[in-house]
């Protein structure tokens, strides 16, 4: 297995209750960083700090909500001092149905997590990976936000986010 050398980074992964966040907080573990697993669903979340152990770390947040972001952030960097690493894999598809037929509540539940989650995230934990002048982000997109999909109008757009972002070196 290729495995990069993170000791004693410490490693936010939104979404990391399960599937792919799940799997990447996994690999930064097993490359030696801590990693704080943001994710809504809080069993899910509690299952995989069990299965993850004590480098592992969780806190209860919905990306849709600045303030709950922004304390996160806060409570980390408090707790470790730093975010070295931000991995944003928290995201929904919602539901399929062609566009002129889209329902409005739906549309906007995928956009507020997919689209202004990912800038929330990334607004929040910037502004002290900036004043460190170190970070390392990766925003987990899909490629329905590149070529679309038939029938996801909403996922589509809200996934059309893809891009690596440095600041700085160590
Ligand atoms: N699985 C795929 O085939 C695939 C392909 C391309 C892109 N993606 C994208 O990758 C990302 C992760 O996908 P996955 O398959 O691991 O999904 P998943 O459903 O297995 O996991 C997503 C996690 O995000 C959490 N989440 C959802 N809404 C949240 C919110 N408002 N606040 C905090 N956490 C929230 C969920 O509780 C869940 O634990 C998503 O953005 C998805 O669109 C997935």
């Amino acid at each position: 297995m290729n495995q990069i050398d993170l000791a004693g980074q410490i490693a936010v992964v939104t979404g990391g209750a399960q599937g792919i966040g799940f799997a990447i907080a996994q690999r930064l573990l097993a490359s030696g960083a801590s990693v704080s697993l943001w994710d809504l669903d809080a069993q899910r979340l509690e299952k995989a700090r069990e299965e993850l152990g004590a480098s592992a770390s969780t806190v209860k947040v919905d990306v849709t909500e600045y303030g709950g972001v922004a304390a996160a952030t806060a409570e980390v960097e408090a707790t470790f001092g730093c975010i070295d690493i931000l991995v944003h894999s928290a995201g929904i598809a919602g539901r399929n149905a062609p566009l002129d037929e889209y329902d409005l509540e739906e549309w906007h539940r995928v956009i507020e997590v997919d689209l202004n989650g990912a800038f929330y995230v990334n607004r929040a934990v910037l502004q002290g990976m900036k004043a460190r002048n170190y970070g390392r982000t990766v925003n987990i997109a899909s490629i329905a936000g590149k070529e679309g999909n038939p029938n996801a109008p909403a996922y589509a757009r809200g996934q059309s986010r893809s891009h690596w972002h440095d600041q700085g070196s160590r």
